[in-house]
C-alpha cells in the first residue's frame, strides 16, 4: 500500500456529505484533489486550500465529462461520488427520474471511465459509488437499488476491461450526509433511530467512515473488481 502523494485525484460530487470527506481524507494522505460538479463556484467556495481546484461537470452530459478530460489531462484515480435518487414505490415512479438515477449513477461512470481512462497511469484507479439497498429490498427503493446494483456490475466488469487499471465499488449503508433530510427532522429522526437500533453497528453512518474505505481502495494496489460494503453491516439486519 502507498499513500497518494504526487496524485492527483478527480472527485465528482457536491460541496458536502461523502465527496467533502473524501477530498479531505485524499488530502490528508498527500493528494491533490479536483473536485468537479454541476456548481463549481459552490465547490470553489467550499474549500481555501490550493491543493483542491474545481471543475464544472454534468454527469449525464458526455460532451461536459469529455471536456473535463481534455481540460485536466492526466488524473492518477477518480471517484464518482454523484447521485439523484429516483425514491418511491413503483406506481409512482417517474420515468425521467428513474433514467436520470441510471444517467447519473451508472451511466456517468461509464463516460468517466471512457474519456479518463485513456489519459490515467496504469497504476490508477476508479472508486465508483453503489449502495447498501441493492442487497436489502425494501419498498419505496427498487429505482435506488437497482441503480446501486448496476453500480456493482459496472465496477466488476470495468476492472475487467480497464486492467491493470483499477477499479472498485463503495457501498454505504445510511450515512447521515444532508441525502436524508427531505423526509423532514421528524421522519430523519426516526428512521435513522430505528436503523441505529437494528444495524449490527448500532449506529448511522458518517461520512468519515465512507472516506476511509475510498482511500483504502485507491490505495490499496491488489484490490479490484470489488465492492466495499460500508453499512454498518445493515443488509443483515
Ligand atoms: N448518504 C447515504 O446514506 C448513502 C447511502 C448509499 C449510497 N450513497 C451514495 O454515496 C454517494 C455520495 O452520497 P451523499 O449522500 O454524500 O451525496 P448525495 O446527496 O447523494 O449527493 C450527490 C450529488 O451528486 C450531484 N449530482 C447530481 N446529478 C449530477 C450530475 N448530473 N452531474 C454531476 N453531479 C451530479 C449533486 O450535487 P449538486 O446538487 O451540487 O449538483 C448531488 O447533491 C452517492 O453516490 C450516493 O448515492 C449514499
Amino acid at each position: 500500500m502507498s499513500g497518494l502523494a504526487g496524485r492527483t485525484v478527480l472527485v465528482v460530487g457536491r460541496a458536502g456529505g461523502i465527496a467533502r470527506a473524501v477530498t479531505l481524507a485524499v488530502r490528508a494522505a498527500g493528494g491533490a484533489v479536483v473536485v468537479a460538479g454541476r456548481d463549481p463556484e459552490a465547490l470553489a467556495a467550499a474549500y481555501d486550500d490550493p491543493g483542491i481546484s474545481a471543475e464544472r461537470v454534468d454527469l449525464t452530459d458526455e460532451g461536459s465529462v469529455a471536456a473535463l478530460a481534455g481540460r485536466l489531462g492526466r488524473v492518477d484515480h477518480v471517484v464518482s461520488a454523484a447521485s439523484a435518487r429516483a425514491r418511491g414505490a413503483v406506481g409512482d415512479l417517474d420515468h425521467a427520474a428513474v433514467l436520470t438515477a441510471l444517467a447519473v449513477k451508472v451511466a456517468g461512470p461509464i463516460l468517466l471511465a471512457k474519456h479518463f481512462a485513456p489519459r490515467m497511469p496504469a497504476d490508477g484507479s476508479f472508486v465508483l459509488f453503489s449502495g447498501s439497498s441493492s442487497r436489502r429490498p425494501a419498498a419505496g427503493m427498487l429505482a435506488v437499488a437497482a441503480t446501486n446494483g448496476a453500480v456493482d456490475v459496472v465496477a466488476r466488469s470495468l476492472a475487467v476491461e480497464l486492467a491493470p487499471i483499477r477499479v472498485n465499488a463503495v457501498s454505504p449503508g445510511t450515512i447521515d450526509t444532508g441525502a436524508y433530510d427531505g423526509l423532514g427532522d421528524q421522519r430523519k429522526a426516526a428512521l435513522f433511530a430505528t436503523r441505529a437500533a437494528t444495524s449490527p453497528a448500532r449506529r448511522i453512518g458518517v461520512a468519515a467512515d465512507v472516506a476511509g474505505a475510498v482511500v483504502y481502495a485507491l490505495t490499496s494496489t491488489f484490490v479490484t473488481g470489488t465492492v466495499l460494503d460500508v453499512d454498518g453491516g445493515e443488509p443483515l439486519a
